[in-house]
């Protein structure tokens, strides 16, 4: 179970997280936006690939909900999931559901492409190679396809479960329980538990 607060409130996404997170997401906008002036894409692309790679090692060493095998699930769980949001009956969890997990895994996966391509096209060997920049900007185009879903995700999840998961991003903390919801743990192995109260 992650950490209480006096509040009622349990510690979910620790600071690394929020810090990446938040720096992320201003990159690729940056970058998304601007392919010129030069500089600011490349500078804000350069920023993103070291904090991947960091946030890829914190997800074998980090805080229980940073870790991957508190969100990535097998492929019944996620289908079990989505059936169960179809249904109006998706429980909470604290960390990412499963949806949630199969999202941040593709983001992480296409971060790294993108920038690692960016990047690429910039040195000796790869500079003016049509199929480093064809990829690079295929794989920004779909980033950011990926980025306007995991956004409205977001949303739609915090009204579904009326919580406020971006100030959840911002702050790092959730409510332990939420009234009336059913409450899965994330990393538990068998299907949703009762809220605890
Ligand atoms: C613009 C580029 C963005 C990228 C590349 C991005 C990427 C990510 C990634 C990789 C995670 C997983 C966090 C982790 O476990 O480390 C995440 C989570 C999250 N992001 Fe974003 N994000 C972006 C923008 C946004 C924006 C603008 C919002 C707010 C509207 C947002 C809201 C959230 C929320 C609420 C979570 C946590 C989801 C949950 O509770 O399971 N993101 N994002
Ligand atoms: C995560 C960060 C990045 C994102 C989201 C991103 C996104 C994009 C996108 C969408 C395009 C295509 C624009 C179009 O359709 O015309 C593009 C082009 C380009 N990007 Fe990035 N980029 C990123 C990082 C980088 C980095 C790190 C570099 C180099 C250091 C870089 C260098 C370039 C170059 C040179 C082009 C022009 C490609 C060409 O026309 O040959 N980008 N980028």
């Amino acid at each position: 179970m992650a950490r209480s607060t006096a509040a009622g409130e349990v510690r979910v996404w620790d600071p690394f997280v929020r810090i990446f997170h938040w720096t992320v997401a201003a990159c690729v906008a940056t970058a998304g936006v601007t392919t010129e002036p030069r500089w600011l894409h490349e500078g804000a692309g350069y920023i993103v690939l070291p904090l991947v790679l960091a946030r890829i090692a914190w997800g074998f060493v980090g805080p229980r909900h940073a870790r991957f095998t508190d969100f990535v699930r097998g492929p019944s769980s996620i289908a079990g999931y989505l059936r169960a949001l179809r249904g109006g009956r998706a429980p909470r969890y604290i960390g990412h559901n499963p949806a949630g997990g199969v999202m941040v895994v593709a983001l992480l996966a296409m971060l790294v492409l993108v920038a690692s391509t960016g990047a690429l096209s910039e040195t000796d060997r790869f500079f003016g190679v049509q199929w480093v920049s064809d990829l690079h900007a295929a794989a920004g185009n779909l980033l950011l396809w990926l980025v306007g879903f995991h956004i409205a995700g977001a949303v739609i999840s915090s009204v579904l479960h009326g919580e406020n998961l971006v100030r959840a991003m911002v702050t790092g903390r959730k409510p332990a329980v939420l009234p009336g919801k059913v409450q899965q743990e994330a990393g538990a192995a068998a299907g949703p538990g009762l809220n605890p109260r």
